[in-house]
């Protein structure tokens, strides 16, 4: 699969300003529904970060954690650092410019992460080679936070998804270079893996699901 979202950097200025004309505030609902379940972690991965605005709320929910935030754009990364530069957070987040299906973190490095509207920039073999290799990293009991567009499973709501989602997928190829064309099964791929979803919302009539996977001990 090409396209490693590099060019995001093109979108950094305008993302905000997109998604709130396409969704009034329901990403940044979903987004942000299930922050508080990282509050006691003490090392959290945050991939495909975007223009910092999870870091900065994040880094508030979870007063006592170190963030690594990783995204492949250099402008993106550019544009959530100043987001929390001069933050009390500052000293606690991190960045890192990189393709988080190339990443190797150690294990039990970390015990929360959060994939908030990345995993669907996937396809399904780059969202199993990112679950498995951030899946070795969290220590026992950690949760995963997931945030992504869905299709609902019939009526008028799945015609709307599949309109919305061939108009996302063109624009973001098209403004992006984003290099996948539908959504990946992020959710059945996680649950192969073992983790169980806990909690969930859903938004915008079910296009947008926020929800927090977990996994047994061992
Ligand atoms: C749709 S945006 C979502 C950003 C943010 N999480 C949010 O909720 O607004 C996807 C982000 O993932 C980044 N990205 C895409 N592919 C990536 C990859 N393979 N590795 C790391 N970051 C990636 C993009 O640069 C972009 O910032």
């Amino acid at each position: 699969m090409r396209g490693t979202g590099a060019g995001f950097g093109r979108l950094a200025r305008w993302y905000r300003a997109l998604e709130f004309a396409a969704f009034g505030r329901d990403l940044e609902r979903a987004r942000f529904e299930y922050l508080g379940r990282l509050s006691g972690c003490r090392n959290i991965l945050l991939l495909g970060e975007g223009d910092g605005r999870c870091a900065a709320r994040l880094a508030e929910a979870a007063q006592g954690a170190r963030i690594l935030c990783v995204d492949s754009s250099p402008g993106m990364i550019e544009r959530a650092s100043r987001r929390i530069a001069g933050s009390e957070a500052a000293g606690r987040v991190e960045f890192l410019c990189a393709d988080a299906r190339s990443l190797r973190p150690a294990p039990g490095s970390f015990d929360g992460v959060a994939t908030l509207f990345f995993l669907d920039c996937l396809d399904d073999r780059g969202v199993a080679s990112v679950v498995a290799q951030t899946g070795a990293a969290l220590a026992p009991g950690s949760s995963w936070l997931f945030a992504d567009f869905r299709v609902p499973a019939g009526g008028l709501a799945r015609l709307r998804a599949r309109a919305w989602l061939a108009v996302l997928y063109a624009f973001f190829r098209a403004a992006t270079g984003l290099g996948t064309s539908r959504l990946p099964r992020s959710e059945e791929i996680l649950g192969e893996a073992g983790w169980t979803r806990v909690a969930s919302r859903d938004f915008q009539g079910g296009l947008v699901r926020s929800a927090v996977f977990t996994r047994p001990p061992g």
